[in-house]
C-alpha cells in the first residue's frame, strides 16, 4: 500500500468509530435540544408566550405523541404544525414529549 493508500484508510477506520461511537450513546439532553426548535413559536421551555399557540410544558408526554401522529398523518388538522411533525422521527418526537412534559406550566 503506498503512504497515501494508508493514510485514506486510517481516516476512513477513524471516522467509522466516531459515527459508531455517537450511534451507541445519545446526549442526555438530546430532548432539550430539539426543544429549541420549537420555543420560537411554542415558548421557552413550551410555556406558552399568549396568542394562539398552545403552550406545551407540563402536558403529558403520551399527549404530544399522539398529536404529533395525528399532525403527520393528517388525522389532526393543522395551520403548521402538519409539516414540523413530519421532520421528526419517532425517537425524536419520544425525546421532545419527555421534555415538554417535564417542564413547569
Ligand atoms: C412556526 C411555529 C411553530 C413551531 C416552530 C412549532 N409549532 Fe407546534 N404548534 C404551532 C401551532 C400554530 C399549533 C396549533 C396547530 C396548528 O395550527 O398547526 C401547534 C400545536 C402543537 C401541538 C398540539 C398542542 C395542543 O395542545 O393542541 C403540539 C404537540 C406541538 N405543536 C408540538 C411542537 C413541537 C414538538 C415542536 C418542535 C419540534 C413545534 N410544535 C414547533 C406552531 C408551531
Amino acid at each position: 500500500m503506498h503512504f497515501k493508500q494508508a493514510i485514506a484508510a486510517v481516516a476512513i477506520a477513524a471516522s467509522a468509530a466516531v459515527c459508531a461511537g455517537a450511534a451507541a450513546s445519545e446526549p442526555s439532553n438530546l430532548g432539550e435540544r430539539y426543544a429549541s426548535t420549537c420555543a420560537s413559536c411554542h415558548g421557552a421551555n413550551g410555556v406558552p408566550l399568549g396568542g394562539a399557540v398552545p403552550g406545551l410544558a407540563g402536558q403529558s408526554s403520551e399527549y404530544i405523541i399522539n398529536a404529533m401522529a395525528e399532525f403527520k398523518t393528517g388525522k389532526r388538522q393543522a395551520t403548521i404544525m402538519h409539516q414540523i411533525a413530519k421532520g421528526y422521527s419517532d425517537r425524536q418526537i419520544e425525546l421532545l414529549a419527555a421534555y415538554f412534559a417535564a417542564q413547569k406550566q
